[in-house]
Formats: structure tokens, sequence, C-alpha cells
């Protein structure tokens, strides 16, 4: 009993005496730890590309709802479903009005609230198991895809940087700030 006391008071010391050290020593000399690599401006360019609500960042290129629908039954149905309701993954069109309602239904044309940040979504994220593969026109294409099930624009309507953000969600009115942007 009297040993393992002595001993855990020993074994403390040690521990302050250890930690002192450490903190004496590196972290608080402003020594970095040399963790990590610096990445480079290739990378980056790679990996920083934003869409933002009113288009800013959307890139050339373009594509209508007619060839979306080509390329959707190839890369995105399998999870989506046909027409993008009913499959293993989310629907990404319908559910228009419920919103509000007892049960709402929430899927890109019921609930987004911009064109633009479909065509970010697709472009960073999609398809899920090889983001990155598609390119601008493809990426175009399929949100016109979706845009068009939703109701937002005719089939044969080109998407591109000029266009994509004048689209008009169903549900952009429905979000309220939570505080005045201008505050
Ligand atoms: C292997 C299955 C799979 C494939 C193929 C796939 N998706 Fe998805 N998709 C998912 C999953 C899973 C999610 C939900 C991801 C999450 O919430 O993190 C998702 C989410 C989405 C969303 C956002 C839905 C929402 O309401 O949040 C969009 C838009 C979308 N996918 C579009 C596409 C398009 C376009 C393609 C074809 C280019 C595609 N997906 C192919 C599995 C898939």
């Amino acid at each position: 009993m009297f040993t393992s006391k002595i001993t855990k008071i020993a074994v403390n010391i040690l521990i302050i005496l250890i930690a002192q050290n450490i903190f004496a020593d590196d972290v608080f000399d402003g020594v970095s730890p040399q963790l990590g690599v610096v990445i480079s401006d290739d990378y980056i360019e790679q990996i920083d590309f934003v869409v933002m609500p009113s288009g800013d960042g959307l890139p050339g290129g373009s594509g209508n709802a007619v060839t979306g629908k080509v390329l959707y039954s190839i890369h995105c149905m399998a999870c989506h479903g046909p027409d993008a309701k009913g499959g293993i993954n989310g629907d990404l069109a319908g559910g228009h009005g419920t919103i509000s309602g007892p049960i709402p239904k929430k899927t890109v044309g019921s609930y987004w609230p911009y064109a633009t940040i479909i065509f970010d979504y697709i472009r960073r994220a999609m398809p899920y198991q090889l983001p990155g593969t598609l390119s601008n026109n493809e990426v175009y294409a399929l949100t016109a895809y979706i845009l068009n099930l939703n109701g937002v624009i005719g089939e044969d309507e080109l998407m591109n940087a000029q266009t994509l953000p004048k689209a008009k969600m169903p549900n952009s009115e429905g979000f309220i700030w939570a505080y005045s942007p201008s505050e």
C-alpha cells in the first residue's frame, strides 16, 4: 500500500517534469513542429473552385437538358432513379410545395434556393464514386436536366455562366436571413 502511494507520487512528479520540459522547450518557443508539406499553387487551383449563389466562379462551357438526360442515364440514374426520383439515394426532383407542410420533401427542386449551386455540387461531388471526372459542359447539361425535371427551364434552354444564375428556383423566396447581411 505504502509503496504504491510512493510509486504514484513518483510517477506524478515525473509527468510534471516531463510536461514542463516539453512545454519549456518547443511548443511555446515559436518553433514549428515541422508537420506536413507546403501545398503547390497547382494543387490549390485544382481544389479551390467555388461557384457562388450569384454565379461568380462559373466556368466557360454550356449544356442543355437533352444532352443532360443522356448523361444522367449513364452516370447518375443507378443511384438517383429514373427521372431523378425513387432511387436508392436522394430524389433530385419533385416534392414541390411540401416544404412548409407537415411532411416536407426536400429535393434539389423543392428546396434548394439557387440553381448555380447545383452546378457547384455536381462538379465537386458527383458521381459519388468518381467526383471530378465530368467536364464543365457535362456538368452544365446535367444541371440543365435537373432544372428541367423540376419545371424550372425548358429542355433545349442552354445553361452557361450567363443563363444559369437567372434560372429561378421554386423555393428561392422560402429562406429568411437569420441576421441582416449588412450588420
Ligand atoms: C453511387 C451512387 C451515386 C451516383 C452514381 C450519383 N450520386 Fe448523387 N448522391 C449520392 C449520394 C449518396 C448523395 C448524398 C450525399 C451526401 O449527402 O453527402 C448524393 C447527392 C446528390 C445531390 C444532392 C442532393 C441533395 O438534395 O442534397 C445531387 C444534386 C446529386 N447527387 C447529383 C448527382 C448527379 C448529377 C449524378 C450523376 C453525374 C450523381 N448524383 C450520381 C449518390 C450518387
